[in-house]
């Protein structure tokens, strides 16, 4: 069993990895008009890595008896001014995760259970690999600055990424 305060930071953070989803759904669709296939053949994968987040989570607090309660998803972004801008944007939202897994953490080790604290460190890893994967592509870009034929080519590379469900 969990305490009704873990219960509610859980259940907030399932809402947390489905606006992550829906926000790079709408990168998706942003790359797609732009027919930068390989950027959004990428994002797309990155959809389902968060639905992935977000159901490991559902998994875990039902897991221990928990209840989960589905909540209304904010509008995401959409009209972004460039490629920079789209991928700018995706860093600063999974730094913005880091931080509320770093304070679900806190959370867990506030109210002594230990066994959220230890479901909780996956993300923990999983978030230093986030932040590594978007700011690789936030570096070539700013890198090819605005030079088309560089765009084309991180697009290319961006189209080989497929969906690998993360270890357990
Ligand atoms: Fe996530
Ligand atoms: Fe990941």
């Amino acid at each position: 069993m969990m305490n009704k305060k873990i219960k509610k930071a859980l259940n907030n953070q399932v809402n947390a990895e489905l606006y992550a989803s829906y926000l790079y759904l709408s990168m998706c669709a942003w790359f797609e008009a732009k027919s930068l296939t390989g950027f959004a053949s990428w994002m797309r994968v990155q959809v389902q890595e968060e639905m992935f987040h977000a159901i490991k989570i559902f998994d875990y607090i039902n897991d221990r008896n928990g209840e989960v309660v589905l909540e209304a998803l904010a509008k995401p972004d959409s009209g972004w001014d460039s490629p920079m801008a789209v991928i700018e944007s995706a860093l600063k939202h999974e730094q913005k995760v880091t931080a509320m897994i770093n304070d679900l953490v806190n959370c867990a080790l506030e109210e002594r259970d230990h066994a959220a604290n230890q479901f909780l460190q996956w993300y923990v890893a999983e978030q230093v690999e986030e932040e590594a994967s978007f700011g690789a592509v936030y570096d070539r870009l700013k890198l090819v600055g605005d030079d088309s034929a560089g765009l084309f080519a991180i697009d290319l590379e961006m189209a080989k990424r497929v969906f690998v469900p993360p270890a357990p």
